[in-house]
Parts: structure tokens; C-alpha cells; sequence
């Protein structure tokens, strides 16, 4: 028979734990679950703590059993917390649980492509204009597309370790590297297709030059080829001159200086007037004999021109920038002027 002080005790542990099992089902957030367990199992006033006391009062046979209970609505009144806990948290991170459809949207800021896209996108444009349909070569070439199908020879200077950077995976008898020019693609071209051809090829090349004002160990070219019976250097000048002047906006008026390359012949440093100063904007010529043969082309019955300028000279030139570093700090105040 149990006594009427462990009667009530057991009363009042059943009351406790249905009372807080309706408190936090009612419970939509975590301040209110926070509410409830102040209220049951806070340290000093908590209603649990006060029906602890109780126990005091209990004969001492009938004590392992209020103990006993008085555990297990503890343990039963923890998870339920748990639970709420879980359940409010899920609530609060649900897609939709607490958002206020009447509050004005957060407007998600688009940004734009980079300077040197955008320039890659209008060269593109002018030349296709021009009928130069646009390519793409690999960044990674080997030494006959780099450098042997340009007539670049074993000795030349071009071909140093220390000018390019040469891949570590490779095996020395079969070296590859990062392309230092985009002419590799005038190769590329001229193997797969047969004239008349007029490409035009804007890409990343690599050169192992201490970064300054004009000079970054990566940076871009545009290069074009055409090839076609009858090409003189005056339908290069002429293809130039429209392309600068379509390009810088204005009557540009461009400029040969004797150069060499080993690929080209005659070959032209290629000057730009812009604002009463001329700017070297890349090199030029008409392609080498030498070259149509390696790619199977007969110097005879074709000739043609190629060029190549640098993407972030001209970009540079366009927009005024005077430093092409600029291009590739990633400071959104500069590249938001685009
Ligand atoms: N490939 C040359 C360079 O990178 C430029 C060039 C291209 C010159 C085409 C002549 C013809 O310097």
C-alpha cells in the first residue's frame, strides 16, 4: 500500500510532465522554447526543481521508487525539450516557414563579363564583319605547333627554357608547354583546312616576364590569318586599319616598321595612332613560304598574311587604362568601370 505522501508526489511528477509536453508542442519558436524550459526545468524556480523538493517528505521505504520516477519524467521532460529544439531550428531554416511574402525583395546584384572578354567579344565581332570566322586552339602545345611549323629553329633564342614554361610532366624528348603565342593556331588551321581561309583566334598565351605595366605572365592575343591567291601586304594594312579604326572609334591610322619573325616575310612591327601617339600594338606579316610548304600548301598558287596583336594593349589603348596589371587585381572598383 503506498503512502499518500508518495501518492501526491507521483500525481504532481504526472501533472509536471503532461503540462510541459502541451507547453512546448505549443511552442513555434526557439523564445518560446526557451520560455518553457525556464519555466519547468530552470535551475532555481523551475517547477521540476520544486516537485525535487518534495522527495524530502517521502518515507524513507518509499524513496527508491519516488527516486526511480522522479528520473524517469526528468529523462521523459529532456527529450521533449530536445525535440522542440530540433524542431524549431528545421523550422527556422525551412525554405518559406518564416518568410513575409509582403516585404520588397533583396535585389541580387548581376555583375558583367570582365574588360578583356568583353574585348575578346568585340574583336570577334569586327573581324566577322570583316568574314574572319572565329577559333579556338589549345593552351597547351607541343614544340611543332609553337615553334618548328613556324620555322622557329632548335638555337632560336624563342625557344629557351627560360622564356617559356615548359611542362614538368612531360618527357624531355617530347616536351610540352604553355603556348607563347597564339600563331600556333595559324598551324592548326592550315593542317586541317584548305584555302581560301580567313580565321581570326583570341586566346591566353604565356611568357615567364616579370609583371609590369605592359608585361603579365599570361595574357591574351588575338591573332588573324588569311590566305587566299593574290594576298598583298596592302590587304593587311587595309584589314588593320579597319579593325583599329572600328575598334578605338576614329580614323586610326596604322603604321609598318621593318621587324623580323621567322614565320612571316616581310614581317612588320604594327603601330596604332591613337590620341597624336603611336602605340606597338603587335607584329605582322606576310606568312613564309616556308610555312605554306609545312603545312602542305602550295607557296606558288596561295600567299597570305597573319598578325598579332595583344588583347590587353588594345583594351588598355581603348579604355585609358595604363597599367595592364589593373586587368587582374580583381578590385571590383576598377572593373566596375566597364
Ligand atoms: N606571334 C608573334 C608574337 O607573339 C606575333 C605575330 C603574329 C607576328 C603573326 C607575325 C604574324 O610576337
Amino acid at each position: 500500500m503506498t503512502s499518500a505522501a508518495l501518492e501526491s508526489f507521483l500525481a504532481e511528477l504526472e501533472r509536471l510532465r503532461d503540462a510541459a509536453a502541451a507547453s512546448l508542442a505549443a511552442a513555434v519558436d526557439a523564445a518560446a522554447v526557451e520560455q518553457a524550459r525556464i519555466e519547468f526545468v530552470g535551475a532555481r524556480s523551475g517547477r521540476l526543481k520544486a516537485v525535487q523538493k518534495m522527495l524530502g517528505g517521502i518515507a524513507a521505504a518509499d524513496k527508491p521508487e519516488a527516486g526511480k520516477r522522479f528520473n524517469d519524467v526528468k529523462a521523459a521532460i529532456a527529450e521533449l525539450f530536445a525535440a522542440a529544439q530540433d524542431r524549431t531550428a528545421a523550422a527556422a531554416d525551412a525554405p518559406g516557414a518564416v518568410i513575409d511574402v509582403t516585404l520588397p525583395g533583396v535585389t541580387v546584384p548581376l555583375g558583367h563579363l570582365h574588360p578583356v572578354t568583353q574585348t575578346i567579344r568585340r574583336v570577334q565581332e569586327i573581324m566577322a564583319g570583316l568574314g574572319f570566322e572565329s577559333v579556338d586552339g589549345p593552351e597547351v602545345e607541343d614544340p611543332w605547333h609553337n615553334f618548328e611549323a613556324l620555322a622557329i629553329s632548335p638555337e632560336h633564342p624563342a625557344r629557351d627554357p627560360l622564356d617559356n614554361f615548359y611542362l614538368a610532366v612531360a618527357r624531355a624528348a617530347d616536351p610540352l608547354l604553355l603556348r607563347s603565342q597564339t600563331s600556333t593556331v595559324q598551324i592548326r588551321v592550315m593542317e586541317s583546312r584548305r584555302p581560301p581561309l580567313r580565321i581570326v583566334s583570341l586566346g591566353r598565351v604565356y611568357r615567364p616576364d616579370t609583371a609590369d605595366a605592359t608585361h603579365y605572365p599570361m595574357f591574351h592575343q588575338v591573332e588573324g590569318l588569311l590566305v587566299e591567291p593574290g594576298t598583298t601586304m596592302a590587304h593587311l594594312k587595309s584589314v588593320l586599319r579597319l579593325f583599329a579604326s572600328s575598334f578605338l572609334r576614329g580614323d586610326v591610322r596604322v603604321r609598318f616598321r621593318p621587324s623580323f619573325f621567322p614565320f612571316t616575310e616581310p614581317s612588320v612591327e604594327v603601330d596604332m595612332e591613337w590620341g597624336g601617339r603611336w602605340v606597338e600594338m603587335g607584329g605582322a606579316g606576310m606568312v613564309d613560304p616556308a610555312v605554306l610548304e609545312a603545312v602542305g600548301y602550295d607557296p606558288a598558287a596561295v600567299s597570305g598574311f597573319a598578325f598579332g596583336l595583344g588583347v590587353e594593349r588594345i583594351a588598355a589603348r581603348r579604355h585609358g587604362v595604363d597599367d595592364i596589371r589593373d586587368f587582374y587585381r580583381n578590385d571590383v572598383r576598377f572593373l566596375r568601370q566597364f
